[in-house]
């Protein structure tokens, strides 16, 4: 390489990583904004029961802030420690703040109860007593661990039972 090849191969470096500050700092200024699925703007006005409140303010109905242990940390300190903030409004998940190649799967009743090999996330399908081990221990039906990015869950035995029921009331025979 000429010394003119090489000042040419440095600059376009420069370019690259200059395009990557922009990409990240607009992708953060949108997640800011609540353009993404945890936006303000699609919480329910008013929380139905106890289990709704939780998934979106991490808080239950007594005041007590339900407590959580790891997790990815970008997204705990960005969004709040809710599952809203990763799972997103409409519970359909979410792509994880700054780790924005990454993301929480989907959690509607059907992701959960229904047999979806098709979104690459097969799974034995959940009952409530399966998703509250999950969410306290990090262990799916079929025993295969959740990942680290999502926090394992402390809460009351009534806030779990709440939370649950919000997740996979018993009527999820629709599917
Ligand atoms: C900090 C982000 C974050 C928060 C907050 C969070 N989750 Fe998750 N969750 C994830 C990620 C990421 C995964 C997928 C981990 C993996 O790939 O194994 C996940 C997985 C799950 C799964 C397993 C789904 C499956 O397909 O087996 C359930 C159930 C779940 N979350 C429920 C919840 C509930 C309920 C809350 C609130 C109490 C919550 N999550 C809060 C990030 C989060």
């Amino acid at each position: 390489m000429t010394p003119e090849d090489e000042r040419r191969s440095t600059r376009w470096e420069v370019y690259a990583l200059g395009a990557l500050a922009i990409f990240i700092v607009i992708f953060g200024l949108s997640d800011l904004a609540g353009w993404t699925g945890s936006g303000r703007s699609q919480w329910p006005a008013e929380f139905e029961s106890n289990g709704e409140r939780i998934y979106f303010t991490g808080t239950s109905e007594s005041g007590q802030a339900i407590r959580s242990f790891g997790g990815n940390q970008h997204n705990l300190m960005m969004r709040g420690n809710a599952c809203v903030a990763c799972h997103g409004a409409d519970r359909e998940g979410d792509r994880l703040f700054m780790s924005f190649w990454q993301s929480a799967p989907a959690i509607t009743p059907e992701a959960l109860a229904g047999d979806h090999g098709d979104d690459g996330h097969a799974h034995d399908a959940y009952d409530q007593a399966s998703l509250s081990r999950a969410l306290a221990d990090g262990v799916r039906p079929d025993g295969s661990t959740i990942g680290a990015d999502m926090p394992r869950w402390q809460l009351s035995g009534a806030d779990m039972q709440d939370l649950v029921t919000y997740l996979l009331p018993d009527s999820t025979d629709e599917h």
